[in-house]
């Protein structure tokens, strides 16, 4: 499950992981760990070469339950500080560097093969269907519009605006659809569900029934 942020995939691929008894992995957790940790170590963020030279060192592991999925990096529980407003501005330019995408797709595909055995799993990213699971059975790619993006994520968050979520993720998605490794996209035989209209329970029903017919 692919798409912007803010078009559902965490609370849809979630719901679907339930319904169907499989694993979750939020992949964007594991670039925002990441990020977490470049910060910590007070890596310069305009310097890829540096934060590529030190790629290989944070340790992460994810929790792939769908009621609580999380990760630790180095064994620091590190789900609350990996969605506030500094690692949300700085996971761009990590996500960037092509060095810590190789590790962190190396990783997925190592915990994707790990479930396959007992059903498999729902992964949501940017570049699942293109790059991490290009033979995945169903592959979604999620829209909605900006207006309806910016008026969810705002509603997750406290002291923000719509209008600043919108500029926000503006610039988020811009950056990650147009860098050079493994950018936002949507794969050929991905299924664009837009979900403006649509409440959770309707998107999780949509992509059942793609489950159901494709799978
Ligand atoms: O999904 P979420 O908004 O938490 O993702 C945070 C960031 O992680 C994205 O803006 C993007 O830079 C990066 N990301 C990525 N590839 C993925 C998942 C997330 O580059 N598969």
């Amino acid at each position: 499950m692919d798409g912007p942020s803010g078009s559902g995939k965490s609370s849809a691929s979630r719901g679907v992981a339930r319904a169907l008894g499989l694993r979750y992995l939020d992949t964007g957790a594991m670039y925002r760990a990441v990020t977490w940790w470049v910060l910590q170590q007070g890596i310069d963020l305009a310097d890829p070469e540096a934060i590529a030279s030190r790629a290989g060192e944070p340790r992460l592991v994810m929790s792939t339950d769908p009621d609580a999925p999380g990760v630790t990096v180095d064994g620091v529980d590190v789900n609350g500080p990996i969605r506030g407003a500094e690692v949300t501005g700085a996971v761009s330019a990590v996500s960037a560097v092509p060095e810590v995408r190789a590790r962190m797709v190396a990783l997925q595909r190592e915990i994707i093969a790990g479930t396959l055995a007992s059903g498999g799993i729902v992964v949501e990213g940017r570049d699942i269907g293109t790059v991490v699971a290009p033979d995945a059975a169903v592959k979604v790619f999620l829209t909605a519009s900006a207006e309806a993006r910016a008026t969810r994520r705002t509603a997750e968050l406290t002291g923000t605006t719509v209008e600043a979520q919108k500029a926000e993720m503006a610039r988020r998605d811009t950056l990650d659809s147009t860098r050079r490794a493994d950018p936002l996209a949507k794969a050929a035989d991905a299924v664009e569900l837009d979900t403006t209209p649509l409440d959770l329970d309707e998107v999780i029903a949509e992509v059942l029934r793609l489950v159901k017919e494709r799978a």
